[in-house]
């Protein structure tokens, strides 16, 4: 959370995705966990979503106790 997208070093990350400009705030990430392809058309995450908005909740939760890297 609070870093760019795409930005990690070592990662092969598709090209849709790392010219995607995305910086990692709770909406953008919400609508990620979501459903990836929606925000990002091409995108190599190949995972259906989470549904659940308290679910993905959940998840953004945890995501903000992990170190900005
Ligand atoms: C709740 C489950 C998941 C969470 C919270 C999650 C989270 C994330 C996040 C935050 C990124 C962006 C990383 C960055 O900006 O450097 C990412 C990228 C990615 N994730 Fe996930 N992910 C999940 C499930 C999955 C699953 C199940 C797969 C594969 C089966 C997967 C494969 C990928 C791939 C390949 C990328 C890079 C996408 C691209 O380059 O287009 N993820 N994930």
């Amino acid at each position: 959370m609070g870093s760019k997208a795409a930005a990690k070093p070592g990662f092969a990350y598709s090209p849709a995705f790392a010219k995607s400009g995305i910086t990692w705030d709770a909406a953008r990430m919400d609508a990620w966990l979501q459903r990836p392809n929606a925000l990002v058309p091409g995108t190599t995450m190949v995972f259906a979503g989470i549904a659940s908005a308290k679910a993905r909740a959940d998840v953004l939760a945890y995501l903000q106790t992990l170190g900005k890297q």
